[in-house]
């Protein structure tokens, strides 16, 4: 794709309502023209419902878990029952005679060592098994009770060995030892990433690169501070519970694999499946139709997806492989859970003048258990510095889970900041418009604090009886991240069809809406003139669903492709017309003139002319007009993602329980492409954040390692009868960034909530809660009652 020369773009910036202007922005000639405000377009920025939506609620959409293909087999894995062992000796053949059995395959340390980077080479043809639900082998079998039945028929001889489940303890000198050497894969969270390691413990990460690195003196610009608060803050682990579990069904044949898998990365998971098995990418096809939820857990390949590979290379079969859901909370990945001390220090007028940051983490056997940057970037404070440490226990690897490490973060820094406000006699909201330099952000504060009655804030602990209401507020912070090399292909056959095509996964979230939005807008056709076909790597790659960056990074590629094809058409129609292309504008389904609207010709019918077959244009993203803008920690604080929530919370002092009553949520995302869908993200990462703050928690028993509540029984997560009422107010604000302007919401959605009840819980008992998640003994805790007592 030729980018040369460049031209003069005049753009929209801003925030609507506040500060948006117009400015110049050098465009590379291939761009198209600069997209105008939401209010002037017909189908971007609309509350267009969600293609494929009646499919998914009716059934008819296709999932992986329904993917059935003719002589199928089912996998099931064998999974260590002990924390920590070596394994010594393991015996298939029993279950490779039982009948019905048609693959075996046994875990060793050669493919570990391949698939967990950075571990030490273990000598035992065995890795050891690191925690309870550690993959040892993968059984396939015609049916699933056969497979489960070949699974117990594997003989496997343990030396057990002495395990640390607990973070505490594991960091201790004389803790057993996770691992041999130094570990593991990275999670995400913005931990260490490398030795050195002492013990179980490896870091600090003192710098992000992302960030630059610790600024200032902190020594010094807390000697300059009038205030300074202080606290510890521990958050628990929060398990991946994707309403759809991890699955794959790998197709072996001769002639190349094929893998439908839920996945936030079908070019991901073709690259590394393809390297893995020795095969050339194009002979690796990774499909993904329809998706129920990744949120991290489904970024990278797993080893599962591994397994039911080679399990269907030896079969001659299609192999489908779906974890249950004692598989998806032992090994599917996890939220680490955190210890953090901050330290902020503040003028009396509440300019900040250091902030020290100390956190340990744990990701089980991974690594990335960091508490992200939040505090590092959101606020203006020229002294900062931040130790970060992971610490290795004998539990399943945490992984990136929306907004890693940010939300643990949050619940520190929001707390702080709160509790920096009543020392100063500061309003909460008049604080951070003091320290915060987001314009966005600031209002937010001011649209949220209308809407949810702010100025009804009382003193802490100011109701008389048992039931205390409170409010409190938070806010979120979230860099603007794309893929410049997400790409697609835009098609115009002369039968009609409307067609865009991209490997980019819908992983719930509504990329496909939105890239018939797109298209659609660029057309003059409606959403549903456009067919959408993604999820598939035979067409050209898109991004990955990670870092909230599907929308920034497609939406530009499908925006440009469709611009290509339409400036061919009009190429073709322009003679008939008898005026040149520029004089023709494309609208409601038709191609007409400019000077003349009456006269022109039906869109369908002009394509119905076409001399060739098909236009078609490729189109990738490219880089954001004006160049990358990472230059410090201030200008991302200051041009990218945020939002910010208020939250109402009841707390019965005598049954300790915590009632989320209501939540007012006021966020950006550059340009809205659909209120609609962003709505119901901002929903979820709501119901996810009230989930975390009160009820989610991964228990794991000291003395047998296990953890004691892997099902979705006794892991609580939030249901429809503690959700709040939701309000989701939603900004205009362009930055002139690319050929839409959109940027992602699934991450900012969820950083503020826990903090924002946490404050509105001090708002309602006047006692701060350090410690997550808020259940009713932890409440009747730290109000100095004991359950059922006095
Ligand atoms: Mo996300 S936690 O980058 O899927």
């Amino acid at each position: 794709m030729s980018t040369l020369g460049s031209r003069t773009e005049r753009m929209p910036i801003g925030i609507v309502g506040v500060s948006q202007r117009q400015i110049d922005r050098e465009v590379p000639a291939s761009e198209p023209p600069a997209l105008a405000p939401n209010a002037d377009l017909a189908v971007v920025g609309k509350p267009i419902p969600r293609v494929g939506g009646r499919a998914m609620v009716t059934g008819a959409a296709r999932y992986t878990v329904d993917v059935k293909l003719p002589g199928m087999l089912i996998a099931r894995i064998l999974r260590s029952p002990h924390p920590h062992a070596r394994i010594l000796s393991v015996s298939a053949s029993a279950a490779e005679r039982y009948p019905g059995v048609r693959a075996v395959h046994v875990v060793t340390a050669m493919e570990t060592r391949a698939a967990v980077r950075g571990a030490t080479a273990t000598p035992a043809a065995f890795p050891p098994a690191l925690y309870v639900g550690a993959s040892l082998a993968a059984v396939a079998a015609t049916t699933r009770s056969i497979a489960d039945e070949a699974l117990r028929l594997i003989e496997v001889k343990y030396e057990v060995l002495p395990f640390v489940v607990d973070m505490d303890e594991a960091r201790r000198r004389e803790a057993p030892s996770v691992f041999e050497g130094a570990g593991q894969q990275a999670g995400g969270g913005g931990a260490a990433p490398g030795p050195p390691q002492v013990g179980n413990v490896r870091g600090p990460a003192t710098t992000n690169s992302f960030y630059g690195g610790p600024r200032g003196n902190v020594e010094q610009g807390f000697r300059e501070a009038g205030v300074i608060v202080e606290g510890e803050f521990r958050t628990q682990v929060q398990t991946h519970c994707c309403l759809e579990p991890h699955a794959v069904v790998a197709d072996w044949r001769d002639d190349g694999l094929t893998l439908y898998i839920s996945t936030q990365d079908t070019a991901g998971v073709r690259k590394d499946v393809a390297a893995a098995f020795g095969l050339p990418r194009e002979k690796v096809r990774v499909i993904t139709e329809f998706m129920g939820g990744g949120f991290g857990s489904k970024l990278g390949v797993g080893d599962y997806v591994m397994f039911a590979v080679e399990l269907s290379r030896k079969a001659s079969a299609p192999v489908s492989l779906i974890f249950d859901r004692e598989e998806e909370q032992l090994a599917s990945g996890n939220r680490p859970g955190t210890w953090q001390r901050l330290r902020i220090g503040a003028r009396r007028d509440g300019a900040l003048t250091a902030i020290s940051l100390l956190s340990y983490g744990t990701a089980g056997i991974a690594a990335g258990a960091g508490v992200g940057n939040i505090a590092q970037a959101m606020y203006d404070c020229p002294n900062f510095e931040m130790a970060q440490y992971d610490v290795f226990v004998n539990a399943g690897p945490g992984c990136a889970m929306r907004a890693p490490g940010n939300v643990q973060g949050a619940f520190a820094l929001e707390q702080s900041v709160d509790e920096l406000a009543e020392k100063l006699g500061i309003d909460p909201i008049a604080l951070r418009d003091r320290i915060d330099p987001s314009a966005a952000r600031r209002e937010e504060r001011r649209i949220g604090a209308a809407h949810f009655g702010w100025s009804r804030r009382r003193l802490p602990a100011a109701d008389a009886g048992p039931v205390k209401r409170g409010i409190g507020m938070a806010q979120s912070f979230w860099p603007g991240i794309v893929q410049t090399s997400a790409s697609c292909e835009v098609r115009l056959q002369r039968d009609g069809l409307v067609e865009v095509r991209s490997s980019v996964q819908d992983i719930g979230t509504g990329i496909r809406t939105v890239l018939a939005q797109v298209v659609a807008e660029e057309l003059g056709l409606r959403p549903e003139d456009v067919s959408v076909r993604i999820g598939d790597t035979n067409f050209p790659l898109g991004p990955s669903s990670g870092g909230s960056k599907t929308t920034g990074s497609i939406t530009p590629a499908a925006r440009k492709a469709a611009y290509q094809v339409r400036q061919a058409l009009l190429a073709e129609v322009a003679p008939e017309l008898g005026v040149p292309p520029e004089e023709l504008i494309v609208g409601h389904g038709r191609i007409f003139l400019r000077a003349n609207p009456a006269h022109g010709i039906g869109f369908r019918q002009a394509v119905g002319r076409l001399k060739k077959d098909v236009i078609s244009a490729v189109a990738d993203r490219g880089d954001n007009y004006g160049g990358f803008r990472v230059t410090s920690p201030m200008s991302l604080a200051r041009e990218n993602l945020g939002g910010v929530q208020f939250a109402e919370v009841s707390v019965d002092t005598e049954t300790g329980i915590v009632r989320v009553a209501h939540v007012v949520a006021v966020h950006d995302c550059g340009r809205p492409m659909n209120p609609r869908q962003i709505e119901s993200q901002i929903h979820g990462g709501v119901l996810m954040g009230v989930s975390f703050a009160l009820y989610e928690d991964r228990i794991l028993d000291r003395q047998s390692g296990r953890m004691l509540n892997a099902d979705l029984e006794h892991y609580k997560l939030a249901g429809p009868r503690e959700m709040p009422s939701i309000d989701v107010f939603l900004i205009e604000n362009y930055q002139a960034i690319s050929a839409t302007d959109a940027c992602g919401v699934a991450e900012p959605a969820t950083i503020a909530t826990a903090a924002a009840v946490a404050n509105a819980v001090y708002n309602a008992v006047g006692v701060r809660i350090r410690n997550l998640p808020m259940t009713p003994a932890s409440i009747l805790d730290v109000l100095g009652r004991v359950p059922g007592g006095g």
